[in-house]
């Protein structure tokens, strides 16, 4: 098994909330580390860019109204295996199909609503941790 690093973020629906550190302590409670952290409002720009894959998907405007409609925590987490034990610990995109005990299962309103992202990939994480963070901000 070999330690990872992965980009988390808890998104609006959960910082309106107030569930910032209730997600944290499943991450920590897991054996993740919360090895860089901080607090956003994404531009709308930000937010196309950040999810692009997805722009032909017709949930894509939705979903970019929805990541600036608060702020967001975003994050790197490490730790064995972190990118498929973070996306274990998350539970499936739609709540309505996550796993008992999962982030999802327990805070999320709906798929576009569901709380928290996680990279899903070692390609994605690289990426997507380098659109928030430089090497010097995160602290293994
Ligand atoms: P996330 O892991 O952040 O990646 C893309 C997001 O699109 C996903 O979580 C969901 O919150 C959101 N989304 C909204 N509608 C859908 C949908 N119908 N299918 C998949 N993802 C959706």
């Amino acid at each position: 098994m070999a330690v990872e690093t992965t980009l988390s973020i808890i998104k609006p629906d959960a910082t309106r909330r107030n569930l910032t550190g209730k997600i944290n302590a499943r991450f920590e409670e897991s054996g993740l580390q919360i090895v860089a952290q901080k607090k956003i409002w994404l531009t709308r720009n930000q937010a196309e860019a950040f999810y692009e894959v997805h722009k032909e998907r017709a949930f894509f405007d939705d979903l970019c109204n929805f990541m600036i409609s608060g702020a967001v925590v975003v994050q790197v987490l490490q730790g064995e295996n972190a990118i498929a034990e973070n996306r274990k610990i998350m539970g499936a995109t739609n709540p309505v199909n996550a796993e008992e005990g999962t982030i999802r299962r327990d805070f999320a309103e709906n798929v576009e609503a569901n709380s928290v992202h996680g990279s899903d990939s070692a390609e994605n994480a690289k990426k997507e941790i380098s659109f928030f963070f430089s090497e010097l901000e995160i602290v293994g």
